[in-house]
């Protein structure tokens, strides 16, 4: 494993939290923002696994991207022998598949790795490794496209005057760029619709306060902070109209494990009679998965509860429980939006007809 410093790489003009640089992976180090924008380099499976379950770099599509280059990356330092190769590469794959349970991303883009390394057994070593360089480049590449396209649905079901609340980050920072949730509102303000976004600030890690204020004051989008508690009251006084989340992975009859809270505001939306989208890639559609209730949900560290900062806010050696992500059943939601379109009702149907197109 090797972990460096560098400068923040020049991007063009999409915010993306993981690059491929000079055959290394680099990762904006989502712990360190919004004060400080440093990027780290990792060549190694190892490393970026560590890199993942410590949240350097979260949200489910970004860990897919991450994934793919991190297997691209290593896969350079596998030996030219092509069953040593195999046996190692297998190795790397199951490293980053331990590394996070809940977002499906990740297991897509390792199945996807796997899947270049299955159909080009036979040739040189050499055009293997560069074959996994293209594909980790493609699977981010498309990654971007696909929040755009989520982008432009998204835009369309948005009321006239959005006054989005959303949840978490599904921004840039969580995808290969764009956004999902986050990539709907950016459509929305690209089609010229007047735009504001309540942000939750998402205890305990604080993905909305940290990382989706920054991105999105970073594009001069209107954005509001709150506390999670305050958005039943904002609800009840109208203030907000339509509810906008990503996901980690969405059950095959359409519920939806996104981070811990959204549940709760899927209540909320039925009972103040506000529309709740979900916005995210087929790669977040695990079909194999029938019903929410048997998606792995993700169990984090009391600490990450019991300190902000660094500060101690509770006792110590309280009892602490932290589901990282719960499920929204797919009769809370009113739509979900893809790449290829949009699945509403989310149910069985709906959802098998996106993946025809
Ligand atoms: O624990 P995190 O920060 O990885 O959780 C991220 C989320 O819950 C996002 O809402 C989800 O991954 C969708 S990202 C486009």
């Amino acid at each position: 494993m090797s972990t460096s410093k560098t400068q923040a790489p020049q991007l063009n003009d999409v915010l993306s939290p993981v690059l491929w640089l000079d055959g290394t992976v680099a990762l904006l180090d989502q712990r360190k923002l919004p004060g400080r924008e440093v990027w780290l380099t990792y060549n190694d499976a190892q490393g970026v696994a560590t890199a993942i379950r410590d949240m350097v770099v979260r949200g489910a599509p970004a860990i897919g991207c991450t994934a793919a280059m991190g297997l691209a990356a290593g896969a350079q330092s596998m030996p030219e022998d092509a069953q040593a190769f195999i046996k190692q590469f297998d190795a790397a794959c199951d490293i980053l598949a331990a590394s996070r349970p809940t977002a499906v991303n990740l297991f897509w883009a390792i199945d996807q790795q796997r899947e270049v390394v299955a159909q080009m057994r036979n040739q040189p070593t050499a055009s293997l490794k560069s074959a996994l360089v293209d594909n980790a480049l493609r699977i981010w590449r498309e990654d971007i496209a696909a929040c755009q396209a989520i982008g432009r649905f998204g835009a369309e079901l948005l009321p006239k005057a959005p006054r989005v609340l959303t949840h978490c980050n599904a921004g840039a920072l969580a995808t290969g760029g764009y956004g999902t949730a986050l990539g709907v509102i950016r459509g929305a303000v690209e089609a010229g619709k007047p735009t504001c976004v309540y942000a939750d600030e998402t205890r305990p890690y604080l993905q909305g306060a940290r990382l989706t204020a920054w991105e999105l004051m970073r594009d001069n989008i209107d954005v509001t902070l709150i506390c999670d508690n305050m958005a039943a009251a904002l609800l009840a006084k109208g203030e907000i109209n339509c509810i906008v989340v990503g996901s980690d992975r969405i059950a095959g009859n359409g519920d939806v494990a996104n981070k811990i809270g959204t549940y709760g505001l899927a209540v909320l939306a039925k009972h103040h009679n506000v529309p709740f989208y979900v916005a995210a890639p087929l790669s977040t559609i695990d079909r194999q998965v029938t019903r929410g209730e048997d998606i792995p949900i993700e169990e984090r560290p009391a600490e990450e509860v019991t300190r902000i900062g660094g500060y101690e806010i509770a006792p110590r050696d309280v009892k602490v429980r932290y589901p990282a992500f719960d499920v929204t059943p797919a009769n809370l939601v009113t739509a979900i939006i893809t790449e290829v379109g949009v699945a509403q009702p989310p149910q069985k149907e709906t959802i098998d007809k996106l993946f025809e197109r």
